[in-house]
């Protein structure tokens, strides 16, 4: 039996309580000691500087410079994406994103956390939706079998970029685009490609206008890492069978508990307390630990914003920096048999940050057998959700006693607005921590210089000069064992 349309559904009620906890009480001094934790005196000076902050933000959102944050009450958009979801899950079997970086992540991590995770092996009629591929990277291999996958002539190739000027996403581009002119015909292009790009500018839309192509507009200001709830996101997202109406109504709840005074406000919070964890209690690296499968790729989602936004060499006035936390992933109860040692006892440099579910959308019993031996009879009639959140806790609690500091980000259970919720929570965050370290997290010129190099090395037309610097840096290099 199909799944139940999930697309048309209108969200129930506009407002829904708690769908996120921000829980710090592992940061305290009192939980991890004063060398490591926060101390009254710290929460103080944090009201102050997260009051300015979050009216920074809201000057800046009145002059039309964070538009990322009217992405949730868009109804056009999400009327638009619903439209063509409705249309296309009669069309198409297959997906594929070619997109990457905020163009893919945020499109991937919702994917994996509200379809089900078996979504692309699903039989066809059992899933009801096409299956979702999100193509964000050039080996070879890897899109080679994401090809070899998908039948051209039951596939809709969703081309992300907002500059369309990203090599990887245009090479791909254009080898689907010949592809499907071989094997279908000019004509059939327009109805297995769906481009989203910029309303106006970029080679991408030259060729929407140029050959009529089927195309979504990326609202301008809004960045790559800040687009998933734009096109970008909810047009594949729909297409996949998200209930896309639940996840941006969860994210306008997010916006307007925005509202709140500093110390009740997690947006605020989250980003004032990491900001004084780096700052003041020389933790530069934050790792973000989902306990659970179906979240573990926000954490990917996280640490693109969160790295890409706030690693900046230039403070606001233009003096030279080194700022940033560095985002780690981490995915819980996996990595504790593989990263905890480190996080206990090696150099005391991170906070971690849980992300929790207070209850699973599925329950597995262990059976109660094996009662009269102790290593497991304490597991017996017990659930895997539950052994998996009191691992969870059980982490914390430890770190904490090893001055380790933490914390937990739980949200009740699983569902497109509580996802909606903590996705907008961290994008809100994310720019209130740019206010904090002085610096500009919408840019992100560091990654510029080595676009440039592979310009050179691939022949571009007036990039001679990169090829050169690159060629003369290798002919001069010794220190290599082959
Ligand atoms: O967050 C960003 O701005 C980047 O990660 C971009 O999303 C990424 O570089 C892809 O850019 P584009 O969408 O222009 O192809």
């Amino acid at each position: 039996m199909a799944q139940k349309s999930e697309v048309n559904a209108k969200s129930k009620s506009s407002k829904v309580e708690n769908l996120l906890t921000l829980d710090y009480n592992n940061l305290t001094s009192e939980a991890v000691g004063p060398e490591n934790g926060l101390e009254a005196a710290d929460f103080t000076s944090l009201k102050g500087l997260l009051t300015t902050a979050a009216k920074d933000f809201n000057n800046k959102r009145k002059k039309g410079l964070l538009p990322f944050a009217d992405l949730p009450t868009d109804q056009v958009m999400a009327k638009a994406c619903r439209k063509l979801a409705d249309e296309g899950r009669k069309k198409y079997e297959n997906v594929v994103v070619l997109g990457i970086g905020g163009s893919a992540l945020g499109t991937a991590a919702i994917f994996k956390a509200l379809r089900p995770l078996n979504h692309n092996i699903q039989d066809n009629k059992k899933r009801g939706w096409p299956r979702l591929f999100v193509a964000d990277n050039i080996d070879p291999e890897g899109f080679a079998a994401i090809l070899e996958e998908t039948d051209l002539s039951k596939t809709l190739f969703n081309v992300i970029s907002k500059s369309g000027a990203t090599a990887e996403t245009m090479s791909q581009f254009m080898i689907v685009y010949e592809r499907l002119r071989k094997s279908l015909g000019a004509e059939a292009i327009k109805e297995h490609l769906l481009i989203t790009t910029d309303p106006e500018n970029g080679v991408l839309r030259r060729l929407v206008k140029a050959q009529g192509l089927k195309s979504l507009p990326i609202p301008p200001g809004v960045g790559g890492r800040f687009s998933v709830l734009s096109a970008v996101g909810l047009a594949p997202l729909a297409l996949a069978g998200v209930n896309i109406a639940d996840l941006l109504a969860g994210a306008a709840q997010a916006v307007e508990d925005f509202k709140a005074p500093p110390m009740s406000n997690k947006a605020l919070l989250f980003a004032g307390l990491n900001y004084l964890m780096t700052t003041k209690k020389n933790r530069p690296s934050l790792v973000m630990m989902p306990y659970s499968d179906s979240l573990a790729r926000v954490a990917d989602w996280f640490g693109q914003l969160w790295n890409e936004s706030l690693g900046k060499g230039q403070l606001l006035d233009g003096s030279k920096a080194a700022i940033g936390q560095t985002a780690i992933k981490a995915l819980g109860a996996t990595d504790q048999h593989s990263q905890l040692q480190l996080y206990m006892e090696g150099p005391r440099d991170k906070t971690i940050c849980f992300i929790g579910l207070e209850e699973f959308r599925c329950q597995i019993k262990i059976p109660t057998i094996f009662k009269d031996q102790d290593e497991l009879s304490y597991l017996s009639g017990r659930g895997l959700g539950e052994l998996l959140n009191y691992e969870r806790l059980g982490t914390a609690k430890a770190l904490a006693e090893n001055g380790r500091p933490s914390l937990a980000l739980v949200t009740p259970k699983l569902t497109s607005a509580g996802l909606g919720y903590l996705l907008q929570t961290l994008m809100l965050a994310t720019v209130i921590s740019g206010s904090l370290y002085n610096i500009n997290p919408l840019d992100q010129p560091g990654v510029e210089l080595g676009k440039k190099f592979t310009y050179g090395l691939m022949g571009r037309r007036n990039f001679e000069d990169m090829a050169e610097r690159y060629n003369k840096i290798k002919a001069n290099a010794k220190y290599i064992v082959s």
